[in-house]
């Protein structure tokens, strides 16, 4: 077998055991199957919003790349000095979930994308199981520039880039929003509580109903925790799929 291709088939390999393992320690019994889904099915979280014809257009009139062209050189805080690449945020412009997560760490900021490293990894294990690709859904962090060495963010530097969150939380109009950790939540429903008492239960945000977990790098700390996130994320699956509880 020529090297690449058997290099290939090893990376798919680990890539399921990946998933699998994290399944089980999340405490999934069933496989969430049709593992390929038929585009219909898969397309169906992002189409039925594009057929709802208010809910198309952002709220304010402005794009995301209204939004991202306006950051483009942001020096509203002193991160803008050590960054290389402004992470804004990926995935469907239309998207029925956005996924919030905290700030880039050193693959994002080469990267210039959100949640590409290993936390990253783990997201779209997570997304995996949840039946969902980043393409289905729009992810950004509360933070668009990498605090160096990846330290928690400053309140001035929260202070100085919300709104932009805000911003495209509003030209996305999503139905539904999910908080990966504590700086995403406390933000969003300007709170105190620890994430561990607000995980797990609906919140609101400008009307938008909010589900708090914990975030995947606490997760790569902490594996116990994934079963907490699977309650959580499968309570926004049942939402999304129109079902109540
Ligand atoms: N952690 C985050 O909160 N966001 C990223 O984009 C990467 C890691
Ligand atoms: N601390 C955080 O900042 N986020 C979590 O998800 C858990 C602990």
């Amino acid at each position: 077998m020529p090297d690449k291709l058997y290099q290939e088939c090893r990376a798919v390999i680990s890539g399921c055991r990946a998933i699998f393992e994290d399944l089980r320690e999340s405490g999934v019994e069933v496989v969430p199957l049709p593992v390929s889904r038929k585009p219909t099915e898969l397309s169906s979280v992002s189409e039925s919003r594009a057929s709802t014809s208010q809910s198309a257009e952002p709220a304010i009139g402005e794009s995301l790349a209204d939004i991202q062209q306006e950051l483009a050189d942001c020096q509203g805080c002193t991160l803008c000095g050590e960054r290389q690449r402004i992470v804004f945020g990926v995935g469907n412009p239309q998207a029925r979930l956005v996924l919030v997560g905290e700030a880039p760490g050193f693959q994002e900021d080469k990267k210039g994308e959100p949640f590409v490293g290993e936390a990253g990894q783990l997201l779209d294990r997570i997304l995996f199981a949840m039946k969902l690709r980043r393409e289905d859904v729009y992810i950004c962090n509360v933070i668009k520039c990498r605090p160096p060495g990846n330290r928690n963010p400053e309140k001035e530097e929260i202070m100085a880039c919300e709104a932009y969150l805000k911003r495209q939380l509003r030209a996305i109009s999503p139905e539904m929003i999910l908080c990966l950790g504590r700086f995403a939540t406390q933000t969003l429903l300007q709170s105190t509580t620890a994430i561990s008492r607000l995980r797990g239960a609906w919140h609101t945000y400008e009307g938008i109903p909010l589900m708090p977990t914990f975030h995947p790098a606490y997760l790569l700390r902490h594996p116990a925790g994934k079963q907490q996130v699977w309650e959580d994320v499968k309570q926004v699956m049942h939402r999304l799929q129109g079902e109540t509880g």
